[in-house]
Order: structure tokens, then C-alpha cells, then sequence
């Protein structure tokens, strides 16, 4: 099959989000970042000297000399873009995400500003693909549609919810230990954080039961009915540079077999083969002090896929009580990773 490469934009290329999908996009076989669109303070520099790069030694070669621009609403005409990228910040994304969506284009965006639209889909390709039919509705409106990821937490939950869920569950309680970097550049103050604990995180809380609830929804004629089972969630920002760990405890209906719900966890593959699509999206660790951020956070099952599943530990069941922790890469699928997957899958169902 031969695969002609769309041609893309990133908007906020230079943030901790934007500076991950430098890092994907290189040499991927579908998309050519050939478009960087960055604050006004930036523009007209080239990409090498304007970033405060934090990704190892070197800016990648194929953007240290791209000029980045300021967002112009003409931005189809210059560069033939087929679609856009987004890791601006909530407020900057509503309005040009939606300035880009009247123009036709299609937008993955990492932000959270219309990520509780009724029209716009929260998407996971390996737990909710349906929710990609948001899109028609939203074409129909403006021309074009946006896509948005999970906040960074989120996505980790509703992928170990997803195949959990034939179990029976009645309600959720989960605990997340979230890296610094979930905050963005410069972040959280290192005053702050160092040898510290912080158990606020702005309204994390409140996202990750709405989001939960939204992705897990049941999709039915341009709508999405949410997860009927409640979700409670407790933040904290701790001393780690990547990787979200959570504490999940799930009521069930039922105990059933540790060791069945293992391997129910170990076989959930529902995504047919993409590029960054990981072969295992959930990965199960044995060992009594795993997952760890330093040790997991990157596990890579194939190529371009590091960073892109969720590493589950420490599960165990009593009194019908389901525990295990679980580790996400927050700035990988839960956050440019899979605004790229959801991307490939949109190309693949002929949505771009
Ligand atoms: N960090 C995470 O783990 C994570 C995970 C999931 C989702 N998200 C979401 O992803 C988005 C980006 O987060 P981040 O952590 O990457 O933030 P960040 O490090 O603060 O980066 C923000 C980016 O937005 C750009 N920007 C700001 N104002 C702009 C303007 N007026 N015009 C054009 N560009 C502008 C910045 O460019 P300059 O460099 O020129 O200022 C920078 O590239 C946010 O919506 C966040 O909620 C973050």
C-alpha cells in the first residue's frame, strides 16, 4: 500500500506537549510536520534557537530551521495543510482551534477547551473508536472538526476501565501521583515542588471523573450517554520529571479470579495495526515494586510505539475489592502520543 504523507501544523510546537510531537513526527510514515505556530514573542525565529528544548541533547534536525509563524487564519493556502496539531494552552486553543475548525480543517488538540462539548469526541482509538462519528455532526456545523485527547491521567483509567467494565463494576476510587511536567514549561516552581508533595492540581479531580465518564459513554446517534458508574479521584503533583502513577480501587459485583482479570488486561487489543499504535496497550508487571516512572514510563513494545501503553502492577482482589497501580507517559499517549494515533486512526476510517 502505498501512503501519500499529508502535510501538518503544529500549533504551540515549543511547549513541553508540542516538543513531544517534534519528537513522534520525525520520520513518520504518514504525516511531514512542515508548519510550526507559536506565540508572537517567537515568531519569525527558527525553531533550533527559539526553543527551550528538554527532550535529550539535540533539537531534531528536520525542524532546527524552520522559521515558526505567527497563526494567521490563512494557514491552508501557504503550506498545503491537510491537518493541524494542537498543544496550546485552554484559552489560545478555543480560539484558534475554533477558527481552523470553520475553515475545514481537521484539529487534534491536546487542550481541555472544547473537550466537554457535546459534539466533539474525547477520543481513546483502543476504548471508544465510535465517538470518531462526532466528527460528521460537527462537519455538518462548521466545515471541519477537532478531536481532543483525554487530560493525562484520564486516559490511563478509561483504558484499564474499558476491558474491566464485563466485570461488573459499581464505583471507582483513584489516587494519582503526577509528574511535574503535566504542568507545562516552566510549571510548577521548583521551590515548590522539591522534596515535596502538593495535593492540588487545579480542578484535575473534577476532569478526570467527567472525562472518564464521557470516554466510556455509549455512543448513539450523534450522541454520547455517560458511564453511568461514579468515579472519585484524589491529585497530587509529586517530585518526578514524566510519568503519572494512580491508585485504583474498584468495587465489583463480584470477586472473580486475580488471574482472569490479568489476562482479560494482557489480551485487550481491539486496534488493528498503526504506527504508533502500541501491541500491547496494556502491560501487566508482576514484580511487588512495579510500575515505577523511571523504570516504565517509556516501555516500548515496538519502534515508534514507546511510552504509548499503560503499565498495571500490584493487582489483587479481596471482599470484592479490585486494587492495582497503573503508570501512563503523560506526555506521550497522554498526551502527543495519542493526538498522533488518533490522527492515524482518523486517516484510516477517511475521516481526514
Ligand atoms: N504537559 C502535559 O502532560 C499535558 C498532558 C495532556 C494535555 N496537556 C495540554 O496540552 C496543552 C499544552 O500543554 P503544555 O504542557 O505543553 O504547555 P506549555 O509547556 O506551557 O506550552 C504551551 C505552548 O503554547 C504556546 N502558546 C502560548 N500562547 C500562545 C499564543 N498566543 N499563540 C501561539 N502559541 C502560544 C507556547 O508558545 P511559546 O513557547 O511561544 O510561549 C507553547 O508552545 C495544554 O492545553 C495542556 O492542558 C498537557
Amino acid at each position: 500500500v502505498i501512503i501519500v504523507k499529508r502535510n501538518v501544523a503544529l500549533l504551540g510546537g515549543t511547549g513541553t506537549i508540542g516538543q513531544r510531537f517534534v519528537k513522534i513526527l520525525e520520520d513518520h510514515p504518514f504525516f511531514d510536520l512542515t508548519l510550526i505556530v507559536g506565540s508572537r514573542k517567537k515568531a519569525g525565529k527558527e525553531y533550533g534557537r527559539a526553543v527551550h528544548w528538554l527532550l535529550g541533547s539535540e533539537v531534531p534536525g528536520y525542524v532546527k530551521n524552520l522559521k515558526i509563524e505567527e497563526f494567521k487564519a490563512s494557514l491552508s493556502e501557504e503550506k498545503d495543510i491537510d491537518l493541524i496539531f494542537s498543544a496550546l494552552l485552554a484559552d489560545v486553543a478555543e480560539k484558534y482551534e475554533g477558527i481552523l475548525r470553520t475553515q475545514g480543517f481537521a484539529v487534534f488538540s491536546n487542550s481541555g477547551a472544547y473537550r466537554m462539548n457535546n459534539d466533539v469526541p474525547i477520543l481513546v482509538p483502543e476504548v471508544n473508536p465510535e465517538h470518531i462519528k462526532l466528527a460528521d455532526f460537527q462537519r455538518e456545523r462548521y466545515g471541519g472538526y477537532i478531536t481532543t485527547n483525554p487530560n493525562c491521567s484520564t486516559y490511563g483509567l478509561a483504558m484499564i476501565l474499558k476491558p474491566l467494565e464485563k466485570y461488573g463494576i459499581k464505583r471507582v476510587f483513584v489516587s494519582t501521583y503526577q509528574a511535574i511536567s503535566g504542568a507545562g514549561y516552566p510549571g510548577v516552581s521548583g521551590v515548590d515542588i522539591n522534596g515535596n508533595l502538593i495535593p492540588c492540581i487545579g480542578n484535575e479531580e473534577d476532569k478526570i471523573r467527567r472525562e472518564t465518564k464521557k470516554i466510556l459513554g455509549e455512543y448513539r446517534k450523534g450522541k454520547i450517554r455517560a458511564w453511568e458508574i461514579d468515579i472519585l479521584a484524589s491529585c497530587v503533583r509529586v517530585p518526578v520529571r514524566d510519568g503519572h502513577l494512580e491508585s485504583v480501587i474498584m468495587e465489583m459485583e463480584e470477586n472473580t479470579e486475580i488471574r482472569e482479570i490479568k489476562e482479560t488486561l494482557r489480551s485487550f487489543k481491539p486496534l488493528a495495526d498503526l504506527p504508533s499504535a502500541p501491541s500491547r496497550p496494556i502491560i501487566i508487571r508482576e514484580e511487588d515494586d512495579r510500575p515505577q516512572p523511571i523504570l516504565d514510563a517509556y516501555t516500548r513494545e515496538k519502534d515508534r510505539a514507546g511510552g504509548m501503553s499503560v503499565v498495571a502492577g500490584r493487582l489483587n482482589i479481596s471482599d470484592r475489592y479490585l486494587r492495582l497501580f497503573l503508570l501512563v507517559h503523560n506526555t506521550i499517549r497522554g498526551g502527543a502520543g495519542n493526538a498522533i494515533l488518533n490522527a492515524e486512526y482518523a486517516l484510516k476510517k477517511d475521516y481526514v
